[in-house]
C-alpha cells in the first residue's frame, strides 16, 4: 500500500515538514554511467507527527525502487557488524532457550549476517529479504530465504507454512519500510504467545545529539524512538517490555517487544522513556534547534572542502555509505570537490556515487591515492577502517568527518 503524502504513516494524523533537504536520489542507488540519465529523485522533506511522535521522511519512492537485484549493501562488511550479531545471536539462544524445535524468523536477514548464526547452532530459521542479491548470498550460508516484503499477507502465509515464531529479528529494517502497521499486524499474528521481536536501529536521541542527519534518507525514513515504536505498537496489541543502548551505527536502540501484558517491563525500559521525553522528542523547538544545526554542520563542511581546494591540497572521501548521499547532495559537493571515494565493497567499486555521480574506487588504492584529507562518510565504523587504514594519519592524513561531532 502507498500512502498520501501530507498524513502520518503510522496514525494518519496531517503532517507538516520542518526541513527540506532538497532532491535526493535513492541513498544506495550506486549507478553505472548508463543510469545517469534516467537516475530517479524525489523531494527529501521530514516531519514529525504531533500525535505518535514518529520522525519520518514525508515522500519515498515505491520500495521496489529501492529494495531489488542490485541492492547495494552488504552488511557483512564490517567485521564489527558481524560480531556484534553474532553475541546478539549467542545471547538470544541462550536467554530464550532455543533449540530445534524453535522457529526463528528474520526480516531484512540481507547476506545472512545473523542468520548464519542460528543455522550453526542448529535452530531453524527463516529469513525474509526482498533484494534477492543479497538474499542469494544469504543462500549461500545454507540459509532458507524468501524473496519478499514481509507484511501481514507474508505473515499469514509463514504462519500457515512453518507454524509462529518464537523470535522475530528486524535489526535496521523497521525504519525501511513505508506500510509499518502492515509489519507490525504481521508481527502479532506470527508471534508465539510468548515469543519476543528483537527490533534494533540507528536511534532518534542519537541522531539529534550528534547531528547526523545523514542517518535520513529514503531508506531510512523514520528514527525510531521508544516514544513513537510504543505509540505504534500499541494499536497492534503488542510493546517494549526491554531496551539496551549500543554505539553501532553511530547510536543504536534495542527493543525487546512482546504481546501485550506478556512480559513485565524493565527499569531500563521505563527510566529511558521519561529520559527521552525530557530530551524533548515530544516538542516542535527540538527540531527547529535540529534544523539550525544541521545547516549549521552542512556550512561548516561546504567551507572546509572550499578553504581544502582553495590551499591546493588533495581530498577524497572513503566509504560509499547510503549516508553519504543525504551528505553530498545536501551540501551540493561534486566531483569537482570530491574526484572518488573508496569503498571496500565489490558491487560499489567501478560505479558512480548516487546524484553527484562520483567514482567509488576499490578500498585498497587509497594508500597510493595519499590525500591530504579523507572526508570519513563512513564515520560509524571510524575504528576499523583508522585501524586498516593506520598510515594515514602517520603521514599526516586528517579525516574530516561529515556530521556534527563523532560518537563517544
Ligand atoms: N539486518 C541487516 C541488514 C539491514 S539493511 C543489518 O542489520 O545489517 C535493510 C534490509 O531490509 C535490506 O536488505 C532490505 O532489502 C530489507 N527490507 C526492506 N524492506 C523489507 C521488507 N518489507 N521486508 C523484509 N525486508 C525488507
Ligand atoms: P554503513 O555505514 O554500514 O551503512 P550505510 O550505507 O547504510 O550508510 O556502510 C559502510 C560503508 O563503508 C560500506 O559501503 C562499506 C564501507 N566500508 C569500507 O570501505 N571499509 C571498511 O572497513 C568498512 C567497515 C566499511
Amino acid at each position: 500500500m502507498r500512502f498520501k503524502p501530507g498524513f502520518c504513516r503510522i496514525c494518519d494524523h496531517p503532517i507538516s515538514p520542518f526541513m527540506d533537504f532538497g532532491d535526493m536520489p535513492i541513498g544506495n542507488g550506486f549507478l553505472s554511467l548508463d543510469g545517469f540519465e534516467t537516475e530517479y529523485f524525489y523531494k527529501m522533506k521530514v516531519a514529525v507527527c504531533e500525535r505518535c511522535f514518529t520522525f519520518q521522511v514525508v515522500e519515498v519512492p515505491d520500495p521496489k525502487k529501492m529494495f531489488h537485484s542490485n541492492y547495494a549493501y552488504f552488511a557483512s562488511t564490517s567485521h564489527y557488524m558481524v560480531k556484534h550479531f553474532q553475541e546478539m545471536s549467542e545471547r538470544l539462544i541462550d536467554d530464550l532457550k532455543l533449540d530445534e524445535n524453535s522457529l526463528v524468523v528474520e526480516i531484512g536477514c540481507n547476506d545472512g549476517i545473523t542468520l548464519k548464526n542460528f543455522v550453526e547452532a542448529r535452530v531453524p530459521s527463516i529469513g525474509i529479504e526482498p533484494s534477492s542479491n543479497v538474499a542469494e548470498k544469504a543462500r549461500s550460508k545454507g540459509i532458507k530465504v524468501l524473496d519478499k516484503f514481509f507484511n501481514l499477507e507474508t505473515a499469514n502465509t509463514l504462519v500457515e507454512e512453518v507454524g509462529n515464531a518464537d523470535l522475530f529479528i528486524a535489526t535496521n529494517t523497521m525504519h525501511h519500510i513505508e506500510d509499518i502497521n502492515s509489519v507490525f499486524a504481521g508481527v502479532k499474528e506470527l508471534l508465539k504467545p510468548k515469543g519476543v521481536m528483537v527490533q534494533e536501529d540507528p536511534y532518534l536521541g542519537d541522531m539529534l545529539k550528534l547531528v547526523s542527519y545523514d542517518q535520513i534518507y529514503a531508506e531510512h525514513m523514520y528514527l525510531w524512538s521508544i516514544t513513537s515504536l510504543n505509540n505504534v505498537l500499541a494499536r497492534h496489541g503488542l510493546e517494549i517490555f526491554d531496551i539496551e543502548r549500543n554505539k553501532f551505527h553511530g547510536g543504536c536502540m534495542r527493543y525487546y517487544i512482546c504481546h501485550k501484558g506478556a512480559f513485565s517491563p524493565t527499569e531500563q525500559f521505563l527510566k529511558q522513556q521519561n529520559k527521552e521525553v525530557k530530551l524533548g522528542i515530544k516538542e516542535a523547538k527540538t527540531y527547529h534547534k535540529f534544523r539550525l544545526m544541521c545547516e549549521e554542520s552542512r556550512d561548516k563542511l561546504v567551507n572546509k572542502v572550499s578553504e581544502i581546494r582553495e590551499s591546493g591540497k588533495k581530498i577524497v572521501g572513503y566509504g560509499a555509505t547510503a549516508k553519504s548521499a543525504t551528505i553530498i547532495n545536501y551540501c551540493n559537493l561534486t566531483c569537482e570537490d570530491i574526484p572518488c571515494i573508496f569503498d571496500s565493497t565489490d558491487f560499489k567499486q567501478g560505479k558512480y556515487s548516487p546524484g553527484a555521480h562520483i567514482p567509488v574506487l576499490p578500498a585498497e588504492q587509497f594508500k597510493d591515492e595519499k590525500p591530504d584529507f579523507a572526508i570519513l562518510f563512513a564515520w560509524n565504523h571510524f575504528k576499523e577502517i583508522n585501524d586498516k587504514e593506520k598510515d594515514f594519519e602517520r603521514y599526516g592524513g586528517e579525516w574530516v568527518i561529515p556530521i556534527g561531532q563523532l560518537p563517544k
